[in-house]
């Protein structure tokens, strides 16, 4: 028991804040029946991560190892990863239930293991038996890859020191606990101490950790975003489970860039990249009115998908407006735009829209090619065959020009296409042997497709 009162804090156990009066209701989480008390300790771990120069030093001096990234042998994995894992790095892969987290992990380890690398797969979910029936499926299950179920921290860190692994995956830390707190599994101040000490262990020794992260109903990892903050990288599945194609994105690195996505086929050998992901998002043939080709960043990479779009009388009192793939907001400007400035009225019509193969833009490249597509869908005619279409919108009806206008023109050069519709102020250069057709008014692009 500790001596003075003072020794004493109160540790909400849903959100992890501490506080040194006891309250029946979190302050800051509003949980009722939540705290728990706590002797505040000098202890190391919660001093955060030791580094190792505890004096100042002149950044030109500070002694830097240039270490190598280890290859996932997945070129996908490692371009979501920004060129390979670097050692020592805290990533944090997640994803809805069933999407392929663990066979990801399992896959690359045991790839890895095999071509000699020292791995550890950690699973606090399945049993032994579980996780071997899995990677004999995924024809895995021959390599050196140690495979240990354990949820207790402190066991898992006195395994990871004697073993010394080059990568560890822990799945997943919703159920690592750490027996220096109360709290169950998965909660708050859980997730926050064994992320932290996971941490410092991968800065110590180099070893690269992921932490497979479950996501809650609206997509976040589960423990509202503590994680996200604490690990290096923070890669998201996204993509429809029931279907084939998964991707990888980066949301946060602080080895790579953001944005950056992977794509896979899922099979029943597990997860594949894929080689052309312009094509995944294509389909071919020619294209029937309602749908729009059109080019968006991801990363370094610019990935063509099509878009495409339902116009029709609503039978609701309140029209129905309903986006996948593209925010809602977006789509209630376009029709706003298209009412005013190229006379498509969708006042009383129910307008869905969606992108083809589950991606998720968020890129204002693709304005355009939303706004064709709802217009051709109300109009009932065609964009012309093998054209896509780039440009953000302003509110003014103009076409604003893009980031990387012609890297994506050369993506779709490079698949085929004959045509492209741009902003009349992009600059392009270097680009030979395809249609460009610029427009710097909506109302010119609207009258383009209907003439
Ligand atoms: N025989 C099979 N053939 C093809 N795909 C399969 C087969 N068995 C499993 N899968 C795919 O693998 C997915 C399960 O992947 P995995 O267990 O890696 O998901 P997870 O993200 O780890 O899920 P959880 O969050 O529940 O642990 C299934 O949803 C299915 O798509
Ligand atoms: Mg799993």
């Amino acid at each position: 028991m500790p001596s003075k009162k003072n020794d004493i804090q109160y540790v909400c156990k849903e959100c992890g804040e501490k506080f040194s009066k006891w309250a029946g209701k979190c302050p800051e989480c509003g949980a009722w029946s939540s705290f728990f008390e706590q002797e505040v300790k000098d202890s190391k771990s919660n001093r955060g991560i030791s580094t190792a120069s505890p004096t100042p030093l002149p950044i030109s001096q500070v002694p830097t190892q240039q270490a190598k990234r280890l290859s996932t042998s997945n070129p996908e994995f490692d371009r979501t990863l920004g060129g390979g894992m670097a050692p020592g790095s805290l990533v944090l892969i997640g994803g809805d239930p069933g999407i392929g987290k663990s066979t990801l992990v399992l896959q690359t380890l045991s790839t890895i293991a095999a071509a000699g690398c020292k791995t550890l797969y950690i699973s606090g979910e399945e049993s032994a038996a579980q996780v071997k029936l899995r990677a004999e499926r995924l024809g895995a299950a021959g390599s050196d890859m140690l495979l240990l179920c354990e949820t207790s921290l402190s066991k898992i860190l006195e395994y990871a020191e004697q073993i010394k692994p080059q990568v560890m995956v822990i799945d997943s830390i919703q159920t690592i606990y750490s027996e220096e707190l109360p709290g169950t599994p998965g909660s708050v101040s859980q997730l926050r101490e064994c992320a932290l000490k996971l941490m410092v262990y991968a800065k110590n020794s180099g070893t690269v950790t992921m932490l497979i992260g479950h996501v809650t109903k609206d997509g976040q990892i589960a423990g509202p975003r503590i994680l996200e903050h604490i690990v290096d990288t923070v890669a998201y599945f996204e993509g429809d489970k029931k279907g084939q194609y998964r991707i990888l994105r980066t949301v946060k690195n602080r080895f790579g860039a953001t944005d950056e996505i992977g794509v896979f086929e899922m099979t029943s050998f597990g997860l594949i990249p894929v080689q052309n992901p312009s094509m995944v998002f294509l389909q071919e043939g020619e294209l029937l009115p309602g749908s729009a080709v059109s080019c968006t960043i991801e990363g370094s990479r610019a990935l063509l998908f099509e878009i495409q779009a339902l116009v029709g009388k609503s039978s609701y009192a309140m029209p129905q407006r309903v986006s996948a793939g593209v925010e809602q907001k977006k789509l209630t400007i376009i029709l706003a735009l298209l009412e005013r400035f190229a006379k498509i009225q969708t006042g009383n019509s129910d307008v869905f829209v969606s992108v083809a193969g589950g991606l998720k833009l968020d890129d204002p490249g693709i304005d355009l090619s939303l706004a064709l597509a709802i217009v051709s869908n109300a109009m009932n005619i065609s964009l012309p065959p093998r054209s896509i279409v780039i440009g953000e919108l302003g509110l003014s009806g103009e076409i604003r020009s893009v980031s990387s206008l012609d890297l994506r023109i050369k993506e779709a050069q490079r698949l085929g296409f004959e045509r492209t519709v741009v902003p009349d102020s992009g600059k392009i250069s270097g680009v030979k042997g395809i249609e460009i057709i610029k427009f710097s008014r909506l109302e010119q692009a609207v009258e383009w497709l209907l003439r």
